[in-house]
């Protein structure tokens, strides 16, 4: 620790000590029961707002994050979330609002929702969506939910099966377990699409669904995705979406077009949220007409005078409280409103042109298990000529040049995968920085590797054992003390 670094020192309570801050009282006080009074202080840290102030601001120094440098986090969609998006959501009126209201006193918030859902219906094809959902897996589970509840209304409970690639989302075949399915793998072809005759040989009547990312994990387009959809119509099965990568094809291409009957959309990549570390994030679910009646409980409707928020007979249910996560389809409306329909439909191309020019300058250094162009993303599976560098080591020393890490080992398929995606909000310089720096990296790993095995030197923390980060994970600041005391 370098002497006067307080930056690393937690521990900053010191006994009646405070930072102040001024409310001004909008509501009439309550009175509560005195059992449910606090007697004790709560054991918060006291400091200064000084302290306070610097504290936060010198923890969010240490992070790495799309607001300090390029974040090529491929299937993630890391783009950037506008301002104004934050600046619309904080709005008081919308983070005063309790979502117990009544329906009189939510109409704006209300309206948004129905407004948002029919530019997702425009985009996607859809009849309708619910924007209940809190994130992608979430979706999913929702989405299965009713094509369960849709087999049960036809007296088809025998339908019981989903199919998944081998190389989709994890959280797909996790989503069909949960809601009671079994899972039937098929093997992909080697550039990730449906490999048909492995489809045809598990079709047959015991199937309910099949799950697709389109394009899938490995930045293809799957082209042969309308005979894909007839042939598990053709069985009685409904296709499900799966719209964390529809960031390549919005505004472009429509999932109810390829045959898609439900999806998903990760809100918080497509349409701009910050994300991370969980959260927070949005998955609304859309489904075609035949599906309408099935969706989470409530649905917010217009009857010509007002929203309200209606229950279904026919619902699968509430999938949480209220409606979904308001502020992050908030910042979603006000991210489609901002680009209108004339920019929104930019967003695909401009993706895809990005992950084919980085892919393309790159080519010569890295093993590309799939030559063709790309969709908004794309994969690497490891340095030419140089086995002994893995797909760590570069991820790793990326980190000291000020570059995020694109993913890495995965899709699973692939062995040293790296998966890159610029997305569409970088500009030319930036990309051609990132390609000036692997090139960089790529002569390290000849010359000097073992600064590249011993990478990240400049970051915030060296190289951590991530298994034992994974098992035995120290949360605070307190169990990291403890160690260190027991370990001198
Ligand atoms: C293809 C795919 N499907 C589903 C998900 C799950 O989304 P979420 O993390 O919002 O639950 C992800 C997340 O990265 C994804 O990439």
């Amino acid at each position: 620790m370098r002497p006067f670094d307080q930056t690393l020192i937690f521990e900053k309570s010191t006994h009646e000590r405070q930072a102040s801050h001024f409310t001004f009282e909008k509501f009439e006080p309550v009175t509560l029961p005195d059992h449910l009074l606090r007697h004790d202080d709560p054991l918060l840290p006291e400091v200064s707002e000084l302290e306070l102030m610097r504290h936060f601001i010198n923890m969010s120094t240490k992070n790495m994050g799309i607001e300090t440098g390029f974040y090529p986090l491929g299937s993630c969609t890391m783009k950037y979330n506008p301002k104004i998006n934050d600046e619309l959501a904080t709005l008081n009126g919308f983070i005063d609002t309790h979502p117990l209201s009544n329906d009189e006193d939510m109409q704006g918030i209300l309206s948004i929702y129905d407004d948002t859902q029919k530019m997702l219906s425009t985009l996607t094809g859809m009849d309708t969506f619910s924007l209940n959902p809190f994130a992608g897996a979430h979706g999913e589970q929702t989405g299965l939910m009713i094509i369960k509840k849709y087999h049960e209304k036809q007296g088809n409970s025998h339908k019981n099966v989903i199919i998944v690639p081998d190389n989709a989302h994890g959280t797909n075949p996790a989503s069909a377990v949960i809601c009671g399915f079994k899972v039937v793998e098929i093997k992909s072809n080697p550039d990730g699409t449906v490999n048909l005759e492995a489809l045809e040989s598990v079709l047959d009547d015991s199937v309910a669904g099949l799950m697709l990312t389109n394009p899938n994990t490995a930045g293809v387009f799957e082209k042969d995705i309308r005979l894909i959809a007839d042939k598990v119509h053709e069985k009685g099965g409904l296709l499900y979406y799966d719209g964390a990568n529809l960031n390549a094809l919005v505004g472009v291409a429509r999932p109810a077009d390829m045959g898609f009957d439900v999806m998903h959309i990760n809100l918080h990549k497509t349409f701009s949220t910050p994300h991370g570390g969980g959260g927070p994030g949005s998955g609304p679910v859309g489904v075609v007409s035949s599906l309408k009646q099935f969706l989470p409980n409530p649905q917010v409707v217009f009857d010509n005078k007002q929203y309200k928020r209606v229950y279904h007979p026919d619902s699968i249910g509430r999938v949480g409280g209220f409606i979904g996560n308001t502020l992050v389809y908030l910042r979603a409306y006000v991210y489609m409103r901002s680009l209108g329909k004339e920019h929104l439909i930019e967003i695909g191309p401009r993706a895809v042109l990005n992950a084919n020019y980085v892919k393309t300058r790159l080519k010569d250094h890295f093993n590309m298990p799939l030559k063709d162009y790309c969709m908004h993303e794309f994969v690497y599976d490891g340095l030419k000529d140089n086995s002994d560098i893995k797909t760590l080591d570069i991820a790793k020393r990326l980190l000291d040049f000020g570059i995020h890490a694109p993913t890495i080992y995965f899709p699973l398929i692939y062995k040293q995968a790296m998966m890159i995606e610029p997305t569409e909000a970088e500009s030319l310089q930036t990309l051609d920085t990132f390609i000036e720096v692997m090139e960089h990296i790529v002569k390290e790993a000849k010359e000097t590797p073992e600064i590249l095995k011993t990478a990240p030197h400049h970051g915030y923390v060296k190289r951590l054992d991530e298994a034992t980060a994974a098992r035995h994970p120290i949360l605070t600041y307190r169990q990291f003390k403890e160690k260190e005391v027991s370990q001198s």
